[in-house]
């Protein structure tokens, strides 16, 4: 049986070795260190802010949010088409998400909904606290009308850039728009630390009260005295190290996924009912993940029959996420539409997306899609041939 091919896999370059081998020869093995201090600036320089190195791009996310002064009680805007790390963090402070559909040129947040959301909560003299902004599977949300709107209402921006690290809106950088941005060295990311996140802002200030609450909110002196509550949420030296590895290869990485998903575009490009994840005029998606739509009466078999064949074939494939507003966890929470996230959800799939995915493997995921494709026309096409003999 051939190996399974996976959705996305950690891709190391070996430039992390000698890092990871630095900490451990000076015995740097806990949250403080060269690594960190390196890793972080690495970040900061080449993005042009202060960063932070957490432990997950989740912890990110409630520092993130706490920054922006969300707290009990408080609504928080968020893309209803996400992974529910996004939204969780809400609800850790107390918070309730409040849903905004995507729109089907980007799979981001509409930008116009966002307006119309907005000005509706005014108009109810309940505005919410924040607003979280998504750049989904490498690609970012169309964030000059966004920022224009949550300007004029004076609510700041949280960037979720966890899957869109390397990523650009018109030159600029996916998780640097924003007020707070987050990124995610998760296993399954771009690059990764094995797990791991990191929280961005142009406020230097701002990253340093992040980085007291991330390391148990200690007051300064020697002794153990807390005024606030804490976390434990920063990221070790060793993965600081393997963090520093990555970040070289990040460009590289970023032509590697795009090569993957361009190999596919064009090798179903003459298959009826299977679209690519569009690509905006305004940036560069990463394409950390290569998604596509399949419309089941065109493509010959559904969306879900696709994701069991592979299966079937050891190949792992996903469904594009399923929206927040769907999820029993969030019954009940308000909503801007939703049905074009719906539908995303419905018909998209996500094939194997690694940087590190050879030709071979690329290959035989192609043949399988395209013999699941025409696996119906086949059966059609038989049962017009049998039908008029059996009669
Ligand atoms: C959109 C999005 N936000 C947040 C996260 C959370 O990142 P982490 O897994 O590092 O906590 C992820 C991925 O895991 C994600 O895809």
């Amino acid at each position: 049986m051939r190996q399974r091919v996976l959705l996305s896999v950690p891709h190391m370059s070996g430039a992390e070795q000698p890092y990871v081998q630095q900490a451990f020869s000076s015995n740097w093995l806990s949250t403080v260190g060269p690594n960190l201090t390196a890793f972080e600036e690495a970040m900061g320089h080449r993005f042009g802010v202060a960063a932070l190195a957490l432990s997950s791009g989740t912890a990110a996310i409630h520092l993130g949010l706490r920054l922006l002064g969300v707290g009990l009680a408080d609504e928080v805007f968020c893309p209803t088409l996400t992974f529910v790390a996004t939204a969780n963090p809400i609800r850790y402070l107390g918070a309730e998400p409040v849903f905004l559909d995507s729109n089907g040129d980007t799979w981001n947040v509409d930008p116009e909904l966002l307006a119309r959301a907005l000005k509706d909560r005014r108009r109810k003299g309940r505005l919410p606290r924040a607003v979280i902004i998504v750049h989904l599977f490498g690609q970012c949300a169309d964030m000059d009308p966004i920022l224009k709107t949550c300007r004029e209402h004076q609510i700041p921006v949280l960037e979720d850039a966890a899957e869109a690290l390397g990523a650009s809106y018109k030159g600029r950088p996916a998780g640097t728009m924003g007020d707070v941005g987050v990124f995610s060295f998760n296993g399954n990311k771009i690059i990764t630390t094995t797990g791991g996140g990191m929280l961005v802002s142009r406020n230097p200030d701002w990253i340093g009260r992040a980085r007291f609450w991330s390391t148990q909110a200690r007051d300064p002196g020697i002794a153990y005295e807390h005024s606030e509550v804490g976390f434990n949420y920063r990221m070790s030296n060793v993965l600081a190290g393997i963090g520093r590895g990555q970040l070289e290869v990040l460009d590289l990485r970023v032509l590697q996924r795009r090569a993957v998903a361009f190999r596919y575009r064009d090798a179903f490009r003459d298959l009826p009912g299977i679209s690519p994840m569009p690509q905006a005029p305004y940036g560069l998606h990463t394409n950390w993940l290569s998604c596509f739509l399949i419309e089941e009466e065109r493509f010959g078999c559904s969306r879900d029959d696709l994701i069991r064949r592979l299966d079937g074939s050891n190949i792992e494939s996903r469904p594009v996420w399923k929206p927040m507003h769907m999820q029993r966890l969030f019954a009940g929470c308000d909503r801007y539409g939703g049905e074009v996230a719906e539908d995303l959800f419905r018909r998209g799939i996500c094939l194997p997306s690694s940087s590190s995915l050879s030709p071979q493997d690329q290959f035989y995921v192609i043949g399988q899609v395209r013999a699941a494709a025409n696996a119906r026309s086949l059966e059609v096409e038989y049962a017009g041939v049998t039908s008029p003999l059996a009669t």
